[in-house]
């Protein structure tokens, strides 16, 4: 198992302070990324993904992908006021086209552990007030001393160990105001066995071990364990993808 050195925690100390280069950034994520703390993950990205993850994304997808990502965030039902809290947020794709359906006083929170995707982030918001950024793994318990209306996360719990889902749902309750919405864009709960034969080889292919164990699970009565109810579902991408909004109601 990765044990951190004395160089990693002196390197540490600098990326977080900002003073490291591209290039030393770049060296810090691949050494991360090696040293994954789930292997078998697909979501913690390598740094070559993480830099073209958008472009990627459509250029793999044909464009459906973006298509598919509009259609959904329009599906959140966004009003003017919301304060959203996006947990692993990637290079801001998703916020910008939240923004769209928030007013001057609606607010945007990302949070992500890669700094490859900070930077494309901060970029991408560098002169918007309503957007900001907070460096911080998910997967471990963190409180970021504020509560939301809309805690969003999109195509990351999957990548986790269940009992590391867990965790993440305990972040996302400790963030959301009573009545608030924990809306998770994912894939959908369905029978591997039964995709068509190709779909499910792309399936197999691109995806971790902890995708095939997700959509096994009965979500809304994961989440209703947790006190979440007022269920409402859209499907996309012939039904193996799911927007799964649900309300925190104490
Ligand atoms: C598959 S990408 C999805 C990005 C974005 N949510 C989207 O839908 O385009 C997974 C994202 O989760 C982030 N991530 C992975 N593990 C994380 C963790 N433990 N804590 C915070 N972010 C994490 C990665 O850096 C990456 O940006």
């Amino acid at each position: 198992m990765f044990r951190m050195n004395e160089f990693e925690i002196f390197l540490k100390k600098y990326v977080c302070c900002g003073t490291l280069s591209e290039w030393q950034k770049e060296c810090w994520e691949r050494l991360m990324v090696q040293n994954k703390l789930y292997p078998d993950s697909g979501v913690e990205l390598t740094p070559y993904i993480a830099k073209h993850y958008d472009r990627l994304m459509n250029a793999i997808s044909l464009g459906i992908y973006s298509r598919f990502i509009h259609k959904a965030i329009a599906d959140m039902g966004i009003k003017r006021d919301d304060n959203i809290l996006d947990l692993g947020c990637g290079t801001g794709k998703n916020a910008s086209l939240m923004l769209r359906y928030l007013g001057d006083e609606g607010r945007i929170t990302g949070v992500d552990l890669s700094q490859i995707m900070q930077g494309q982030f901060e970029k991408r918001f560098a002169s918007e007030h309503r957007v900001t950024f907070q460096r911080q793994r998910i997967d471990v318990p963190f409180d970021l001393g504020k509560k939301f209306n809309i805690v969003f996360i999109s195509f990351v719990i999957h990548g986790f160990p269940h009992e590391v889902r867990r965790v993440i749902i305990e972040n996302v309750i400790r963030h959301l105001k009573t009545s608030g919405s924990f809306i998770i864009l994912d894939f959908a709960e369905f029978d591997l066995a039964k995709m068509p034969a190709l779909y499910r080889w792309v399936f197999k292919k691109i995806e971790c071990k902890y995708a095939f164990d997700f959509i096994e699970r009965d979500w809304k009565a994961i989440l209703s364990g947790y006190g979440f109810g007022s269920f409402t579902e859209h499907h996309y991408i012939k039904k193996y993808a799911r927007l799964l909004k649900g309300v925190k109601e104490k």
